[in-house]
């Protein structure tokens, strides 16, 4: 393929608020950018779901947005989006029923069943991981044993990225990165696993073809551009998880550099250049969306997710609003901790039925300690994450705060005083979809490489230095953080059961 000196990258996040589209032009820097939101239903505790029409009807607004105020050709269009959910489809291609999200945790009944049947080991031999609530395969047994008429219907199961990427094009792909998510995939071959599909009874046809990152993966139809603003035949790239497209994006593609990010979910991702494994599954051992490269990652479920309950219960306001509440408390919060348990939690304690909680609460305690408090909870949940990260073979050189999280200093200072470490941002923060828009640059052929990839992504000026007696102070919140779920685990699952027990009034 020729290589394009100009014209500009399309990245299209389906995120878990809303929808975010970037062009780029070939240097990296943004042109255009748009958001769109989408509600999510909790039908019940520990149940999240979304329709699938919602992220296609925001992902055909920020496209268009785009589209509209880039004035440089587009070359390609590269996918990403939330990781794990799943799409039911029937024969003709219609949705069943919502999608079940990545933080869903009805599926305890079928993780049982998935470890049973494939055993521990060789389920975390064959895909790297143990059977997670929040993966995909086992929302198809939970559709199997919970609403068979649905069942009976299904034909295809596709991750959130790549029902849009049906609507855009007609083709049924994912990419490795997003399809190590779901429990069905060989992580060392890079293909669906037909043991593991076996043993489960889900027929391989029900899945989409699997490509690497940078993998054309089809087309832009004619009725897609015409709903889109896109041209028709715009080449569409495989992209990658939103973890891995936006590691892409931060220049986390080599052994070294590790990012901490802050969305609704947390995550501490490491580049890895084979599978490594955290023996007790707390890490989950992904494809990387670079070819051949894989990553290890801890995920804390309710990150900002905290913040923003937080918000909506309590305090209102912006979130830099809540920032500077937050800062009007002392370190530590004048003793109170919270646990960001509020969907359960994935790393490190791998607990569907776990719970949040203040602890420490006092009469002096004002609004402001308790904003602080969470924030600091959950950047305790993601120390425990790099703290395992760097207890492997892998090396830790810098943390890059990227996420939502990284554009508020507080956020930032919490985060080098907790880590005990300076926390880096790159210079273009645009998450996922700069991750994407530049797999793209590479399947058009407008980026030679990686290396040519890389070299677009360059740390930017802010670097948050730890405050020494902070860090200091924060040592020992994070022994009794660390403490506190071992002490109320029984109690948690107590009060999840009685509180599941839905009552009507
Ligand atoms: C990763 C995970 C979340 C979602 C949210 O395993 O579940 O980070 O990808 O976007």
């Amino acid at each position: 393929m020729a290589k394009p000196d100009e014209g500009s990258l399309i990245g299209l996040d389906v995120g878990t608020t809303g929808a975010r589209a970037v062009a780029i032009d070939l240097a990296g820097d943004i042109l255009a950018a748009a958001t769109e939101e989408y509600p999510m239903a909790m039908p019940r505790p520990g149940w999240t779901e979304q329709e699938p029409e919602d992220w296609w009807a925001a992902s055909r607004a920020v496209l268009s947005s785009v589209i509209s105020e880039t004035s440089q050709t587009p070359l390609a269009l590269g996918l990403t989006g939330q990781m794990h959910g799943a799409v039911f489809l029937d024969e003709s291609d219609s949705v069943i029923r919502p999608a079940l999200l990545w933080n869903d945790q009805r599926t305890q009944r079928q993780c049982r069943d998935i470890t049973e049947k494939v055993g521990p080991q060789r389920l975390v031999q064959v895909t790297g991981n143990p059977a997670l609530t929040g993966f995909q395969a086992p929302k198809i047994l939970w559709l199997r044993d919970e609403e068979p008429a649905a069942y009976a219907r299904l034909r295809r199961v596709l991750l959130p990225k790549d029902y849009v990427r049906l609507r855009l094009t007609g083709e049924y792909a994912t990419d490795v990165s997003d399809a190590s998510g779901t429990l069905l995939l060989d992580l060392r071959k890079r293909r669906w696993s037909d043991e593991i599909l076996d043993a489960l009874a889900i027929p391989g046809e029900w899945l989409p073809a699997v490509h690497e990152g940078p993998d054309i993966t089809g087309a832009v139809t004619a009725s897609a551009a015409g709903v889109t603003g896109l041209r028709a035949g715009l080449i569409v790239a495989a992209g990658g998880g939103d973890n891995a497209a936006g590691a892409v994006g931060n220049g986390i593609v080599r052994p070294g550099a590790v990012s901490s990010s802050v969305g609704t979910s947390g995550v501490v991702f490491a580049h890895s250049d084979e599978p490594v494994i955290d023996s007790l599954g707390r890490l989950h051992s992904f494809c990387h969306a670079l070819p051949g490269a894989y990553h290890v990652m801890g995920v804390t479920l309710s990150a900002g997710g905290s913040l923003r309950w937080w918000r909506d219960i309590a305090v209102g306001n912006s979130y830099d609003a809540l920032a500077a509440l937050a800062n009007q408390a002392p370190p530590g919060a004048g003793g109170l901790v919270f646990l960001p348990y509020l969907s359960g939690e994935r790393t490190p304690v791998l607990d569907p039925a776990a719970r949040g909680a203040f602890v420490g609460l006092n009469m002096t305690h004002t609004l402001a300690h308790l904003t602080r408090a969470v924030m600091e909870g959950v950047v305790h949940s993601l120390k425990q994450c790099l703290d395992l990260i760097a207890a492997l073979p892998l090396p830790i050189t810098d943390v890059r705060a990227t996420g939502g999280g990284a554009r508020n200093p507080v956020w930032r200072q919490l985060q080098a005083d907790i880590f005990g470490m300076p926390v880096y941002r790159n210079a273009v923060d645009e998450g996922p979809a700069f991750g994407a828009a530049l797999l793209a640059g590479l399947a058009c052929g407008a980026y030679a490489s990686v290396l040519d990839v890389t070299s677009r992504i360059r740390l930017g000026p802010d670097v948050t230095e730890p405050d020494p007696d902070a860090s200091r102070l924060y040592r020992e919140y994070h022994e009794v953080y660390a403490s506190l779920y071992a002490s109320t685990s029984g109690a948690m699952h107590r009060l999840s059961a009685l509180g599941g027990a839905s009552l009507t009034f």
